[in-house]
């Protein structure tokens, strides 16, 4: 490959075109389908983003990431976070986040903060607030052990407006759009998983429509205090950070009615979270998480899961076992077909800045491979 081909940002490898088409949400228009997957990456002393945090994500703009959702950043609530240096977004540390979207929109990119709180995910005594104890629908942990008292309408009613205040800021600040963390097994996605969630109110029992409640009122809280044109994303999984194998719905049936009263909310935008974005969701069709969501929906979906990793890199990831060894190809022909609209790419974002821009100029070859050291510097 010519020298000249790999300093031209205009030009777009033939095999990757598909990804570097626009796309819009609403008002918004994203460059191309490239969007960086959050990752916390704990490099905000006691929640502060500094000059450095701004700096990572504009040199991801500057490489021609479409869209970037920050890692998580904790809303203002006691309990939110379990590591002290998860940056905030209340307070003083929006002065940073205010630094990031300067410095991340001066490069041409598109940013969404997303918001985070972890729930029975946090251990009790951990730094930042070691007197706040854990919260979650039912007090029950992860594991199913039962930790602290269920959550009081009380503490439902200040999660909502805390969510909405950090949403109403972020629009504020200038970010492009917010995404609600409500993957993983963190305290949205306890409300949704009957294992944590064994409320007989209106926010519990065996319906999606009472599970998904306390997501409904955070996706309306946030619409009000955004306003109408505001793209509000929500990333989902079936999986936990402790339960690879967990579920949400069985069948497309059950996803459907799982959907359904967040569609209905406002969610514009679903982050469908999956481990491998080429793996089957439901048995009797090829379709991912993102294809059946949108497919449900109508709405756009963004997928994720393995972008970019090699066979050795899949082995650093999780199980240490090896599945299957992926390209791009498969990925590029889904997208053609309209299964999602946007592709979130982690890891290999994050060792590797230039990762877009590297695939757009065809330039494979010079991919940085992930490290787990990678993980220690920003
Ligand atoms: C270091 C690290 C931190 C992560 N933190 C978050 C997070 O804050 N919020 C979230 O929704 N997902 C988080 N994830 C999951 C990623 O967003 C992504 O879904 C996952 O890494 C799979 O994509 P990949 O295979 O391209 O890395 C994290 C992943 C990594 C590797």
């Amino acid at each position: 490959m010519s020298n000249e081909l790999k300093e031209d940002a205009s030009i777009v490898h033939p095999s990757v075109q598909p990804l570097f088409t626009p796309f819009s949400i609403g008002k918004l228009t994203l460059p191309n389908r490239i969007v960086m997957a959050p990752m916390t990456r704990t490099f905000s002393p006691n929640g502060m983003p500094g000059a450095d945090v701004a700096q990572y994500y504009r040199r991801r703009a500057e490489n021609g990431v479409g869209l970037i959702i920050t890692e998580g950043t904790v809303i203002n609530h006691p309990s939110s976070a379990d590591h002290p240096n998860v940056p905030h977004f209340y307070g003083p540390a929006l002065d940073g986040w205010s630094s990031v979207v300067e410095q991340v929109h001066a490069a041409g990119g598109r940013i969404f903060p997303q918001l985070w709180h972890v729930g029975m995910a946090r251990t009790a005594g951990n730094p930042p607030n070691p007197e706040s104890l854990p919260i979650g629908p039912s007090g029950i942990d992860l594991s199913g052990n039962q930790v602290t008292a269920p959550m009081t309408q009380s503490d439902i009613l200040s999660v909502i407006e805390a969510f909405a205040q950090a949403a109403g800021d972020a629009k504020l600040l200038g970010f492009d759009g917010i995404e609600i963390h409500g993957a993983h097994g963190y305290l949205i996605d306890q409300f949704f998983w009957k294992q944590t969630n064994k409320r007989s109110d209106r926010y519990g029992g065996d319906s999606f429509e009472g599970r998904t409640r306390f997501a409904v009122e955070i996706i309306r809280a946030i619409r009000n205090a955004v306003g109408p044109d505001f793209p509000i994303a929500l990333r989902i999984s079936q999986w936990k950070n402790s339960n690879y194998t967990a579920k949400l719905a069985e069948t497309p049936e059950q996803l459907s009615s799982f959907l359904e009263p967040l569609t209905t909310a406002g969610v514009d935008i679903y982050h469908c979270s999956t481990r491998r974005f080429w793996e089957p969701e439901f048995e009797g069709s090829d379709l991912n998480l993102a294809g059946w969501v949108k497919s449900l929906t109508g709405r756009p979906t963004v997928t994720v899961g393995s972008v970019g990793l090699n066979e050795e890199f899949i082995r650093s990831f999780a199980s240490g076992q090896v599945t299957q060894v992926t390209s791009l190809d498969g990925l590029i022909e889904r997208l053609e077909q309209n299964e999602f609209d946007l592709v979130a790419v982690g890891r290999s974002l994050l060792v590797d800045p230039e990762w877009a821009m590297k695939i757009r100029n065809g330039r494979f070859g010079e991919l940085n491979p992930f490290t787990v050291e990678s993980l220690g510097t920003l």
